[in-house]
């Protein structure tokens, strides 16, 4: 089987590897053969890719980094914690969101040594708790993969999943407006981290870890973030992390006014961002471990060379092994030498 952009899908191709919804409804099943209505659905929920059949390519595996099924618990928890309704009281939440964290760092850290591919780890849904479900599980594996411990990993996944509670108290036009805000709705905007930190202090009981990392998370390694302008080690690593987890995720997801952009391109904004928006050591870490090119799929070389990716390079997330299209050579992008001049300059159909 091989990625490709779903752009390129046509009518006719057969899917190799199911993509669920998180009430676990599949999107597409394995071995449906698509139609172009199925296709226009693909592209409506914002799936950037998928895996079809092909004779021609190596087979790949595909991991299930966190279950579906715990993501959509996580989901209706984070749900009820932003609406606080259905008569569910404060203690109770608390305990459910914190049983849930738990299931999710478990899993995490049971994938901790497993090259995460970043292709497979977002949500299709248009479900809004999403966003903050996908976050929470992002920074756990970027914070396993970082080596932090199980309480702390706890507290940055319960950040991750409540990081933009602030939102709730700031006016749904503002929210939802399909278009860049003014001055004065950003500045609004620019009040959720605080809101947020606020109101979870007020009303629940977690660590100083999660309040303090809710806070932070929109502040820059640099120190021109907000709300308090922190910099460098004076924020936490869990703040550090939440961050570089937050933009990838926001990049990532369709919105109303701009296509997702692919993993690969947003790995390159954050490489290049280093040192100014987020730390280098959450970079380098992210670099290292984050797969951007999914194995199978085509790539364009900067020499105009067609390939394929068939292998990871640790280290070197943007050279991977790849095989050409017309002479079947492996080309290892990282190790040998004649390629070094070579990159990938896209992801091809
Ligand atoms: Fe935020």
């Amino acid at each position: 089987m091989r990625y490709i952009n779903s752009s390129a899908l046509r009518p006719g191709m057969k899917v190799a590897d199911a993509i669920y919804e998180v009430q676990g409804r599949p999107i597409v099943d394995k071995g449906t053969v698509l139609t172009a209505d199925r296709i226009s659905y693909i592209s409506f929920v914002g799936i950037q890719g998928l895996y079809i059949e092909d004779e021609l390519e190596n087979s790949v595996d595909v991991v299930d980094l966190v279950k579906p099924e715990i993501r959509k618990t996580a989901g209706d928890v984070v749900e009820n914690f932003f609406s606080k309704s259905k008569g569910i009281s404060l203690t109770e939440l608390e305990e459910h969101i914190m049983a849930v964290v738990s299931t999710v760092v478990d899993e995490v850290l049971k994938n901790k040594d497993v090259m995460t591919n970043l292709v497979q780890i977002r949500t299709y849904d248009q479900y809004t708790y999403f966003h903050s479900v996908d976050v929470g599980v992002l920074a756990g594996i970027i914070g396993a993969k970082y080596g932090l411990n199980t309480e702390a990993l706890k507290d940055l996944v319960m950040a991750g999943f409540l990081h933009d509670i602030g939102k709730v108290f700031i006016s749904p036009d503002i929210i939802n407006a399909p278009r860049r805000l003014d001055d004065a709705e950003r500045i609004k905007m620019m009040e959720h981290p605080r809101l947020g930190y606020e109101y979870l202090i007020r009303k629940y009981h977690f660590s100083d870890m999660v309040n303090r990392t809710v806070l932070e998370h929109h502040e820059w390694f640099n120190g021109l973030g907000y709300p308090n302008k922190k910099e460098g080690k004076g924020l936490l690593i869990t703040s550090r992390i939440l961050k570089a987890a937050d933009v990838y995720d926001a990049m990532t997801t369709k919105r109303p006014y701009h296509p997702p952009y692919l993993p690969s391109e947003v790995m390159e904004y954050i490489m290049g961002r280093s040192g100014l928006e987020f730390d280098p050591r959450v970079v380098e870490v992210m670099s290292r471990e984050l797969n951007v090119y999914p194995l199978g799929c085509r790539v364009e070389l900067s020499d105009g060379t067609k390939a394929i990716v068939v292998g990871h390079n640790t280290g070197m997330i943007l050279r991977p092994t790849v095989e050409t299209i017309n002479d079947k050579k492996i080309i290892d992008l990282y190790r040998d030498r004649d390629a070094w001049s070579k990159t990938i300059v896209k992801m091809i159909i």
